[in-house]
């Protein structure tokens, strides 16, 4: 299983000066260092963390895949069109939403993300979907024409009793076994931890997992390099 680390909060903490430092792109050379599959990023259409240069100078300097998370805007698809990243990963956005909240409800907004999929696809993008770990949800990504579906990892990360987790656990594995039967790539992130993430990683149709928040929190105690290794020797 891969792992993509996301380092939005590179950036947090740069933006709370907002100056140069610390980089998000050194993050990233870091990170792959460590042994990072990949890199992801959410450039939010109020930039209070990754900016366009970011994104920019991430193209040319990540060796492994760039994987920019964004809403499903005119703005957003125009930027990506000129990054040109390995995989756009489409989320809902609030204004004020403190992280991306939930998945995108793909069955009300087909027809937005069908054109949205099809626009990124013209310019060559993979395009993944963040998706609740609902069945239907999984069918109207494929539908769309998505190549690959981010399953949210949330309910399962939060739940607060044994049976929850069990069914959360087994949401997103159903998901999961619908996405890979419909010939989706199939990724998983949100929420997940060092303790957490176990159950998810031994799922073995998850392709890859997103992981940001947890990673970059113990990075603070025992350095970036140390966060992945022990991370990519856990999930895998
Ligand atoms: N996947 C998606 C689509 C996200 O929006 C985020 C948060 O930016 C993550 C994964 C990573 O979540 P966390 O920071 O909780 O590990």
């Amino acid at each position: 299983m891969k792992l993509g680390v996301n380092i939005d909060h590179i950036a947090t903490l740069r933006q709370a000066r907002k100056g140069v430092e610390p980089d998000p792109v050194h993050a990233a050379v870091y990170c792959e260092m460590a042994g990072a599959d990949g890199i992801t990023v959410h450039l939010r259409g109020d930039r209070r963390h990754i900016q366009i240069r970011d994104v920019e100078v991430l193209k040319k300097a990540v060796s492994t895949r760039l994987n920019i998370e964004m809403a499903a805007t005119s703005e957003m698809v125009e930027i990506a069109a000129g990054v040109q990243p390995w995989q756009v990963t489409l989320v809902p956005e609030r204004p004020n939403e403190v992280t991306t909240e939930g998945g995108l409800d793909v069955v009300i907004n087909a027809a937005h993300l069908a054109q949205t999929v099809s626009r990124l696809s013209s310019h060559n993008i993979r395009v993944s979907l963040f998706v609740d770990p609902s069945l239907d949800n999984v069918r109207s990504a494929h539908k769309v024409g998505a190549q690959a579906v981010e399953i949210n990892t949330n309910a399962y990360a939060t739940a607060r009793t044994e049976p929850d987790r069990v069914q959360a656990l087994r949401a997103v594995d159903d998901a999961a076994k619908m996405a890979h039967k419909l010939g989706l790539g199939v990724l998983a992130g949100h929420a997940l931890n060092y303790r957490n993430v176990g159950p998810i990683a031994d799922m073995k149709l998850i392709e890859e997992l997103n992981i940001g928040h947890a990673l970059i929190a113990r990075a603070v105690f025992v350095g970036l390099e140390r966060a992945v290794a022990e991370m990519r020797a856990l999930i895998r």
